[in-house]
């Protein structure tokens, strides 16, 4: 089976939303590229993820856990407050139960809560309130082994990567996965296209995950 996560911002969500138990839905895709597996295998990966951007990085996670193909999985995620937290029990056992999995968990919120000071108070070394970009503090990790995966609002982009740049993470190792508001999805109606004359991308069918060095060379990606 397939699962969806679908945030309700608009009238195709809201009608989803709606929806009963046994409807039909036709779905295309997937379309476009993913995070590179194979080839970061026996490497630490680092998933930054800011509100929504949980959803993506999720498969990863799981799957660098359950495949044991990594050699460690941090997990840096910020929401605004605790009820904003995807798959909430889940990333819960793991920031409680993670080490044994050669995975850490670390939390950031920005609005306070009973519930965010509770959690807080068993993991205070990982659950801080702040921004996603807290989280790096005290974490050190091997620049030449370990690719970073990034997805979350657009403004989290900026900071999450000067923070990895100023740990000398090279750009190729920095992964990032772009929303654009599509319309075909493969490359056909070109309006997720970017760059200049001499060097487009389609977000759709490029992307949607590129380096950090494919952004510096690709006018408007970031
Ligand atoms: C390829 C792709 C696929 C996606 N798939 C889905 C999907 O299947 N379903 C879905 O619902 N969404 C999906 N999203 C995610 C979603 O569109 C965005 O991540 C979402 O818009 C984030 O908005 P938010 O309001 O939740 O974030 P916000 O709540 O605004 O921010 C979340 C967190 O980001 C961090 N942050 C924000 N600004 C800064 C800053 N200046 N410095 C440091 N940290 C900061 C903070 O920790 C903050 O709490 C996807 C995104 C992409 C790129
Ligand atoms: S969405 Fe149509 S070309 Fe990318």
């Amino acid at each position: 089976y397939i699962q969806l996560c679908i945030r309700k911002v608009g009238r195709m969500t809201r009608f989803i939303h709606r929806m009963k138990e046994g409807e039909v839905v036709g779905i295309r895709g997937p379309y476009g590229n993913g995070f590179p597996m194979e080839m970061m295998e026996g490497s630490n990966l680092i998933l930054v993820a800011g509100g929504l951007g949980m959803a993506p990085l999720r498969s990863v996670l799981w799957y660098a856990i359950d495949s044991g193909k990594y050699e460690h999985v941090w997990l840096l995620y910020g929401t605004k407050a605790y009820e904003d937290i995807l798959f909430r029990d889940e990333i819960i056992h793991l920031l409680k139960h993670g080490s044994s999995m050669n995975c850490s968990v670390k939390l950031a919120y920005e609005v306070e809560s009973p519930s965010c000071i509770y959690l807080e108070g068993g993991f205070s070394d990982r659950v801080c309130r702040g921004v996603v970009t807290d989280l790096f503090r005290g974490e050190e990790f091997d620049v030449n082994n370990t690719y970073a995966l990034i997805c979350g609002p657009p403004i989290m982009y900026k900071f999450v990567i000067k923070e990895l740049l100023d740990r000398k993470l090279s750009p190729g190792r920095i992964y990032m996965t772009l929303e654009r508001r599509m319309r075909c999805g493969v490359g056909k109606c070109g309006h997720c296209i970017v760059g200049t004359s001499t060097s487009i991308k389609y977000v759709c069918k490029d992307g949607p995950v590129f380096t950090y060095w494919d952004a510096l060379s690709t006018r408007g990606l970031i």
